[in-house]
Order: structure tokens, then sequence, then C-alpha cells
């Protein structure tokens, strides 16, 4: 098959990463006959240091002519007080609403050779495999209005969080379908004692539910699920949320692996194409040191060639590569423990590459 991936590198670490996946890619592609072709477009801090503007018109075009979007990270010190409030991170949000990435899928596996990374003891952590799946353009990341107001004299700041039923609907619906493959469990977790927001969404949560008999549902708070996911993680097969305590959640459960540089994400919507990104940030603390992790985004990779290209064997032999390296007791910064050689960006790579050949 032939295929156009636009790469949006963005910046620090992103572009390392993406790298190391590009050549992860091609091999794939050697091995079984496929073509790969590149675009690359600017995001983020990157795109506001060339074009004053974290998403162009060119980049949304250059996306939207591809099969499939494959995402570093954006953001960094650099950035932050830019004279007209313009953000790295406007170019993510931005993408996700103009390619309306609605759903945002954060797999959360365990490698038993990693459980000693983990802050939690062993026996919590050990084989956990949940999916989180994140609401992505809605909630208070898009409501309207978001300003500065001044309220009884004084300064005062508004976010809205605002969800239509619709847009609940559709991704409480994927939750279910995606339970009904794995172990047929859904949680859905809002904070239906304060919002109203989560009302409806709890109301829409059990709509839904009719149509899935099969799939076992509870309902959890946010402030319990954000507790039960260090404290028993393995109840857990599917949590469908909104945009923010998505975030907020997943963050959390990447711990639960070890390193946040070991979570893979893809964002899909109705229509082609999807956008995969490693959950991690641009770790400016480590830019072009080559030190980052790229495993994360390499399982991204392997989500883009498993949910967009429908490779299923090829995305298998990516996830099988990456488990046998950690196996094997290779290891970048971030996951090694104390004495462990350390290996680099490319070093990681070669050694994904290694196992792929065999
Ligand atoms: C993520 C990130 C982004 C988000 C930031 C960089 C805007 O934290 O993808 O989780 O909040 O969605
Ligand atoms: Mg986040």
């Amino acid at each position: 098959m032939n295929k156009t991936i636009t790469i949006l590198p963005g910046d620090g670490i992103g572009l390392e990463v993406v790298k190391a996946t590009t050549v992860v890619l091609d091999k794939i592609a050697d091995m079984y006959g496929h073509q790969f072709d590149y675009q690359y477009a600017d995001i983020g801090g990157a795109a506001i240091d060339k074009h004053e503007d974290p998403l162009p018109q060119e980049t949304i075009d250059t996306c939207k002519k591809s099969d499939g979007v494959l995402l570093g990270a954006v953001g960094g010190p650099k950035w932050d007080n830019h004279p007209k409030g313009i953000r790295p991170e406007q170019g993510l949000l931005g993408i996700r609403k103009e390619l309306q990435l609605f759903a945002n899928l954060r797999p959360v596996t365990g490698h038993e050779s990693l459980t000693d990374s983990s802050t939690l003891r062993k026996e919590v952590v050990d084989n956990v495999d949940l999916m989180i799946l994140r609401e992505l353009t809605g909630g208070l990341y898009f409501g309207e209005p978001q300003e500065r107001r001044q309220v009884d004299g004084e300064e005062a700041a508004v976010d809205t969080m605002q969800y239509k039923k619709s847009e609940i609907e559709r991704i409480v619906r994927q939750g279910f379908e995606m339970a009904k493959l794995r172990r047929k469990q859904l949680t859905s977790v809002d904070k239906a004692n304060v919002l109203e927001s989560s009302r409806l969404w709890r109301e829409t949560v059990e709509e839904v539910k009719k149509d899935y008999p099969e799939v076992e549902l509870d309902h959890m708070l946010v402030d319990n699920a954000a507790m039960q996911l260090i404290r028993d993680p393995k109840q857990f097969d599917v949590i469908v949320t909104e945009n923010m305590f998505g975030d907020i959640l997943s963050d959390e459960a990447s711990m639960l692996t070890g390193s946040l540089g070991m979570l893979p994400s893809a964002s899909i919507g109705s229509t082609a194409p999807g956008l995969y990104e490693p959950v991690h940030g641009s770790a400016p603390d480590i830019a072009g040191e080559g030190k980052a992790n790229p495993l994360a985004t390499i399982s991204s990779a392997a989500m883009m060639l498993k949910y967009s290209f429908d490779m299923q064997d090829e995305a298998a032999a990516i996830d099988r590569a990456v488990a046998s390296v950690l196996t094997n007791g290779h290891r970048t910064g971030d996951i090694a423990k104390q004495g462990e050689t350390v290996l680099s960006t490319e070093e990681m790579t070669e050694k994904v590459l290694d196992v792929l050949k065999n």
C-alpha cells in the first residue's frame, strides 16, 4: 500500500522522536512492501518562529491531504511569554479541532519488565491494561466565552465547560464500541455531583447504554477515579471521560507504566486522517541531547497503522518489537534504574530495528 503521512515534528524532543519513528516506519514499509511518503509541516513554537502562527493554514491543508498525521510535541519556555499571547499549544488544539478529532485513545499497557520503574508497587501495576478514551474537541478547552473580564471591580477570568448532547453521545458510543472489543467493561468518569455538564453526560451515557446490553457500565466521580487509578488500576478496562478530566487522568495513568515516555495516543474523528502523538510533551530540559525515549511515538505510529491504515500485522510487529526491547533490558534515561546502561534515542531505535529484522 501507498500512504502519505504528514509529519509535524513540533518542538523540543518532538523532532528527535518523530525522526526515530520514521526510521521504524521505513523498516516496516520495507518488510511488508508498502510505501510511506512523508510531508513535513510546521506546528507549535516552530511555526510561531517561522510564520508567527502556531498553526499555519498550509499545515492544515497538508494534514487534510494525507492519510495520517504523526506529531511530536509542542511547547517550550521560549514561547511562554509571546507578546501577542500566541501559544504553541494553540497549534495542537487547533489541529484537533480542524480535523474534528473528537476521540482520543490513550492505552495504558504495563510492560512486565518495567514494573520496577513505576513508583507504585509491582503487584498493583503489573499487567495493567486499560484504555482512556478522552473527548478531545469540547469542554473547557473550547467552550466560549474564554476571557478576562471585570467582576466586582476587579480582574477576573472565565472558562466555559460546555457539551452538546451530540458531542457526548458520539464519544460515549466509541467507548462502548471499544469496551465491546476488550473486556466489556466501561467506566464513565464525570463530576455529576457538582457540574451540570456532567449530569447531561451521565444521562446520555445511560441512554447509549441501552444499545450495549453486553457491556458492563459504571459511573465514577473524577476525584474518586484519580484515587482508584493508583489504588487498583486493574479494575479498569475502558474509561470514557470529557476533555480536561481525560487530560489529567491520562498523565496520572502514564505513571502506572513507569514513565510518561511510554504512552502513545491516537486521535480520531469520523473522517480520515487521524492524528497520532505521544502523550508526553516537548521536554525542553533534554531537547536536542538525544536522550528522549522514542518508544511512545513509535507505538503511536503502530496505532496509526492499526486504526488509519488497517495494517494489523504491521502494527502488531511494532508492538512486539517494543515489548521485546524492554524485555531485553534496553532502557532510555527515563526508564532506567540506577546502574543500568542508558541508551540514546538513536540507540534505542536501533534496538527496535534489530528486533524487527529478526
Ligand atoms: C495533552 C497535552 C495538551 C492537552 C496540551 C499540550 C495542550 O497536555 O495532549 O495531553 O492539554 O491536551
Ligand atoms: Mg496532557
